[in-house]
């Protein structure tokens, strides 16, 4: 007892240029789902046969693969972390973060070296307020069933309702006044990771007006995105070691190597950071893979602001370990063809998760440039 306020003490000591506060916010969502094939995971031999089934050149995926139409509705727990940079120094702008898969909303806000690794602490320095979650079936939002709950069209409709709570003030009545006696902000970008990029590119695709901007960080539509398989996950059952139920997987260390971590082993990263990624790691529920390709590819007209695409020079899992000349802003103009506009950068030196590299910070700069120099 005395140990657990000691370390709540000192999390709260940890100085940053702003205040966060935890929330737990209930979200009513309704989405399409679906029933797919899929085989069954229950046990660590399980998982890796279904990495093999999910890598196997002949299995369906897509469409093909649904067995029967579905819907999904409920109100879900998601947990939350609202930050507000110190009055004074702040920029009236939320950008709100979805992380990817094999994480949760820890991946933006390190508490390893948070001064070169986290980006909840760039951005607040920046001048940014920001609203981290753990998505649907991670960290300490609720863990629904693994198949047929957990699912892309749903989730992305979770961030549709945060990014409503966002624009109507609803997430600051539930912060504490204690610590936000600011105003909202009024205006809204979305940034994300991989999966959680796969999000925020269809939300501003289809949701266009809720968005003013946009910063789509490791993950491009290009020919060797997902190339690599789910066997490079390295996975086993989660259902031990993570409490979750059938049908979560979650990587080994070196499958956490494999998708997050590249460049010069000996410039690019440390020891202490693969490690640290590897603490932080979450399980995976199977059938939110098998509904990815619902977000894939979706035309945005109604988007109107800045969009930044920013990719790690040596991504596996994207670009099969080299992103260099796969962003072409021509075609992803016929994406977003209304855009106020659309560049496309490269960190340097880094694997998949940019957080975790040794030069993080520069790229975190790159975005908050982007952001600046389009009035955001
Ligand atoms: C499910 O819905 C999609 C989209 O409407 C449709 O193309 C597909 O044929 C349906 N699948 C089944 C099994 O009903
Ligand atoms: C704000 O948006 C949320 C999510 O859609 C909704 O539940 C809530 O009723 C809205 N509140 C107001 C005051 O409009
Ligand atoms: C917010 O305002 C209240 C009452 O005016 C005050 O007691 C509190 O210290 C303020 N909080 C912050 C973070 O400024
Ligand atoms: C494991 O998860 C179940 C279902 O969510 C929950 O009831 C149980 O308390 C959890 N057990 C532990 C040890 O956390
Ligand atoms: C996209 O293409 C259209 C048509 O060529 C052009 O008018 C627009 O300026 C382009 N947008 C950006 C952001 O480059
Ligand atoms: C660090 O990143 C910045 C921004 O991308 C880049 O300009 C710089 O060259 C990088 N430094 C190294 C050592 O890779």
């Amino acid at each position: 007892m005395a140990l657990t306020l000691l370390l709540g003490v000192v999390a709260f000591l940890h100085s940053r240029d702003g205040n966060c506060q935890q929330l737990d916010i209930p979200v009513h969502a309704a989405a399409d789902s679906a029933v797919y094939d899929l085989p069954r995971v229950d046990n660590d031999l399980e998982a890796t046969a279904w990495a093999i089934f999910d890598a196997t050149r002949t299995t369906p995926h897509g469409i093909e693969s649904i067995i029967r139409n579905t819907t999904t509705s409920g109100t879900f727990n998601i947990h939350a972390q609202l930050c507000h940079p110190h009055l004074g120094s702040s920029k009236d702008i939320l950008q709100i973060a979805t992380h990817g898969v094999h994480y949760d909303s820890r991946y933006w806000d390190s508490t390893y070296q948070p001064a070169k690794h986290s980006y909840v602490d760039a951005a607040l320095k920046a001048g940014y307020s920001i609203f981290t979650y753990d998505r649907l079936g991670t960290g300490q939002s609720d863990h629904p069933d693994a198949y047929t709950v957990v699912q892309a069209p749903l989730e992305l409709e979770i961030l549709r309702q945060l990014t409503l709570m966002a624009r109507n003030g609803t997430l600051y009545s539930l912060a504490s006044k204690t610590h936000y006696n600011t105003t909202q902000p009024s205006k809204f970008v979305h940034v994300g990771h991989s999966f959680g990029s796969f999000l925020t590119s269809a939300f501003i695709a289809r949701y266009g007006p809720l968005s003013d901007g946009a910063v789509i960080t490791g993950y491009i539509l290009n020919e060797y995105l997902a190339s690599a398989g789910s066997t490079s996950f390295s996975v086993e059952y989660a259902g031990k070691t993570f409490n979750r139920s059938s049908g979560y997987v979650v990587s080994k260390k070196n499958g956490i190597q494999n998708i997050f971590f590249g460049g010069d082993p000996k410039t690019a990263f440390t020891p202490e950071l693969l490690e640290y990624g590897n603490k932080i790691k979450q399980p995976v529920p199977i059938g939110e893979f098998a509904s990815a390709f619902s977000l894939i590819g979706n035309p945005g007209p109604s988007f109107r602001g800045p969009v930044q695409f920013l990719l790690p020079e040596f991504d596996f899992y994207i670009c099969r370990g080299d992103c260099k000349g796969l962003a072409d802003v021509k075609i992803l103009n016929q994406t977003y063809p209304n855009a106020a506009a659309i560049e496309a950068a490269i960190q340097p030196n880094s694997g998949h998760a940019l957080p975790l590299h040794n030069n993080a910070t520069a790229g975190f700069l790159l975005t908050f440039d982007f952001l600046a120099r389009h009035g955001l």
